[in-house]
């Protein structure tokens, strides 16, 4: 098993080739210092996705874990749990049929001003088989695009909507939904520029998603086939990676640099997770590079 030797506070060790690693001996709740949050950050711009192993975390505990990151980003979707305005809890019991919670490839709010930074979930409660999480790399995307496509697509904005979000959520059981802003969250369209890079790594993605509803100019017909190809694109194997849950298992994910789905594979077998989001940024588009250097980029 290949362990990545630049990270020496603990072990990491990539999930696939493409993103995503396992991240074992080290403990969170144990007041870790300040060094360890950062190297796991570092970790995160690097990986986009990290399950830490082997956690011991109740509610309260997570969300100090969580604010170590950053300040929260908000949900104005999901009812919180009781005391803790911050943290969500996704439950699934065994006799609950339909949609789980993040089912179908997305990004945790796409449409905000500022997406999300970090998503974080953690198993408490974890099936013997099946419930796992896959991601997709919208790092890895951009690179498979063509010079032509990479330089039509930076001269594009992408309008990201709230509409239907609510709905999404109502479709599956046990999620409390929000009341207090969910007629203006419908009706939200927020443009991003759709070729960003990073602001650690300054690497390049295509911020895409299943909320971007049109290009600024373009119409929906005109900008649906386009946005599928890129969803196509990022989400073929070889971009991806799955997390299989283990109970104490806290996975986080670089939210705007990902695609996510939950899968439904574990109908009879009770699933409990606690949920939250960390501040980002706003999404910043790439600075235009020539054609030659994307095809330098690409090969
Ligand atoms: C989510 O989409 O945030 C939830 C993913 C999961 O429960 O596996």
């Amino acid at each position: 098993m290949l362990r990545d030797n630049r990270f020496q506070r603990f072990e990491v060790i990539p999930l696939t080739g493409a993103l995503g690693a396992d991240v074992r001996g080290v403990e969170l709740a144990d007041n870790a210092d300040d060094e360890v949050f950062k190297e796991l950050r570092r970790v995160l711009d690097h990986y986009h996705v990290i399950a830490i192993r082997g956690q011991k975390l109740t509610p309260q505990t997570f969300h100090e874990v969580a604010r170590r990151f950053g300040a929260f980003s908000g949900n104005p979707v999901h009812q919180p749990m009781e005391g803790l305005e911050d943290v969500v809890t996704f439950m699934r019991e065994p006799e609950d049929t339909g949609m789980v919670a993040g089912e179908n490839w997305h990004m945790d709010l796409a449409w905000m001003e500022k997406p999300p930074g970090i998503t974080m979930l953690y198993g408490h409660v974890i099936p013997p088989v099946g419930g796992d999480t896959c991601f997709a790399s919208l790092e890895h995307a951009y690179h498979a695009l063509s010079p032509g496509m990479k330089t039509l697509l930076e001269s594009l904005t992408g309008i990201h909507c709230g509409k239907g979000v609510f709905g999404i959520n109502a479709a599956t059981m046990r999620l409390g939904l929000r009341t207090d802003n969910a007629k203006a969250i419908e009706e939200l369209e927020t443009e991003h520029p759709v070729i960003c890079a990073h602001p650690a790594t300054g690497k390049r993605y295509v911020f895409v998603s299943s909320v971007l509803q049109r290009f600024k100019g373009l119409t929906e017909a005109e900008t649906k086939p386009i946005v599928d190809y890129i969803l196509g694109l990022a989400t073929r194997p070889e971009r991806t990676c799955r997390v299989r849950w283990e109970e104490g298992t806290l996975t986080m994910w670089a939210n705007p640099f990902v695609l996510h789905t939950a899968i439904n594979d574990y109908s009879g077998y009770r699933r409990v997770t606690y949920r939250t989001t960390v501040k980002g940024h706003v999404p910043m588009a790439a600075p235009a590079e020539s054609n030659d250097a994307k095809a330098v980029r690409a090969a």
